[in-house]
């Protein structure tokens, strides 16, 4: 979706793409947002999906509980619109990028949002700041002085006309207040104004990144845009480029850093052994630790299809989970509906999560697709065996530990693939007693691909048949 960034005509006057205002000097470090991180939550229904994502920042808590709270009330709203479909589900989808981190100081982030609705998607995004001298939080909004709005359009206006658009000043009067909502600054002062998809241009030119120059743009500034401003000065966080294609022949043999105690035995062969295949998805993320602790006390193998965005943040998690025998399966880059979207956009989504699981020291020998929702082409580019389920332990709704012990063991049957999050504390709760009581009932565990035997790359599989 950011590809509608990426698209017109090469542009003179006006700084319209954020990567070509990108003044020099001043390097970033590199690790400012390192100890970051990120939470979300996924409604794990196909029929009207919901995927959110929003930061942790160290100190500066209020930043991801607001960037939360915005999430939460789209996803009211988004689930009180619309109504449950098989064949075009509804899908609202939240992710979001650092833009600045001051120590001390100013933290920001961009949260994008995309709203599916039938027939065509929307993408919006909105910058939110918080001031860790302080604790304010501040919208693009509250960056700038109150009526001072139109002033602001204006400028991007004449910004917009100077590279060859036709904008009319009235125009941009109507569009006032929304304007504020996505705003960040060059390092050099420069305002640089998100103007969202459909807003003075023509939906077909998405959205767009308009400077406003820092004598336009300063005296219209309050007190906290002025902080803003001088934390993107000296603490901008670069926007990492795309990842780049994978290596045609990756290294296959993982590096692991920490030595890691085996949870696979012997080779076991389930057509002769009642097996039961345990899956965590949607991670890692900050409870997988504990998990591979519970797995290794216990013995026990599993499978975890892992998203691409969140194997980048805990890559000595992937490494530690592929030393220690467990089957690592591609889970997309952020958990897109992959029906949704074209051949290019669905390789796009499965071949940048194989680069950063490759990155990690690890490699993917199984697929599964967000919300299980796939098509012919998903198989043709997953190029690995499709991974479904047969038993939904459902622990992303009730998020309770009884409610998934009691699913998981009451579900299993010889041959089952069992669906769990290990982005859910109370799933995570849940495994040693699973572990056991599978056991107890004399199913063995173990990996998705040594359950099936040998799974066939674009092949389905729901279970062991
Ligand atoms: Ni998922």
């Amino acid at each position: 979706m950011i590809t509608g960034l990426l698209r017109g005509v090469a542009l003179v006057a006006a700084c319209l793409l954020l990567t070509s205002c990108a003044p020099a000097g001043g390097a970033p470090s590199p690790t400012a947002t390192a100890a970051w991180g990120s939470e979300r939550s996924v409604r794990n229904d196909p029929t009207q999906p919901v995927f959110l994502s929003w930061p942790v920042v160290p100190d500066a808590a209020a930043l991801g509980e607001a960037v939360h709270a915005d999430l939460l009330a789209r996803e009211s709203e988004f689930l009180a619109d619309y109504v449950p479909n098989d064949l075009a589900p509804p899908e609202l989808h939240a992710t979001w990028v650092a833009l600045v981190d001051a120590p001390g100081g100013v933290a920001g982030v961009r949260s994008e949002v995309y709203e599916f609705a039938g027939a065509s998607g929307a993408l919006t995004s909105e910058s939110v700041y918080a001031d860790r001298a302080t604790g304010r939080v501040w919208r693009g909004s509250d960056l700038v002085a109150a009526g001072r709005a139109g002033e602001i359009a204006r400028a991007v206006a004449a910004s917009l006309r100077a590279s060859g658009y036709e904008v009319p000043d009235a125009e941009a009067e109507d569009v006032g207040e929304r304007l504020l909502a996505d705003l960040t600054f060059t390092r050099a002062g420069e305002l640089v104004v998100r103007v969202g998809e459909g807003e003075l241009l023509a939906f077909s030119e998405g959205a767009r990144d308009v400077a406003v120059p820092a004598a336009t743009a300063d005296p219209l500034l309050t007190d906290a845009g002025r902080r803003v401003r001088e934390a993107f000065a000296a603490f901008a966080v670069e926007i990492p480029a795309e990842t780049p294609p994978p290596d045609p022949d990756p290294d296959p043999s993982p590096t692991p850093t920490v030595p890691e105690p085996s949870v696979s035995g012997d080779r076991v062969d389930c057509a002769r052994v009642a097996c039961v295949a345990l899956t965590f998805d949607d991670g890692p993320g900050q409870h997988t630790e504990r998990l591979l602790d519970e797995l290794a006390s216990a013995q026990a193998p599993a499978t975890f299809f892992l998203l691409g965005q969140n194997v980048v943040r805990h890559p000595r998690v992937v490494a530690r989970m592929a030393a220690a025998g467990h089957e690592i399966g591609n889970h997309t880059w952020d958990h897109k509906q992959l029906t949704k979207l074209g051949v290019e956009a669905q390789r796009r989504e499965i071949d940048r999560a194989a680069t950063a699981i490759a990155d990690a020291g690890a490699r993917a020998t199984v697929f599964r697709p967000p919300y299980g929702s796939h098509n012919a082409t998903t198989d043709a580019v997953a190029g690995l065996p499709v991974v479904l389920w047969d038993v939904d332990t459902l622990d992303w709704k009730t998020r309770d530990t009884d409610a998934t012990v009691k699913a998981a063991l009451s579900g299993a049957k010889r041959g089952s693939i069992v669906l769990m999050h290990d982005i859910h504390e109370p799933t995570v709760a849940a495994v040693p007693r699973i572990v056991a009581g599978l056991r107890e009932r004399g199913f063995t565990l173990v990996t998705v691909s040594e359950l099936l035997g040998d799974p066939q790359a674009g092949k389905v599989y729901t279970r062991r048949s």
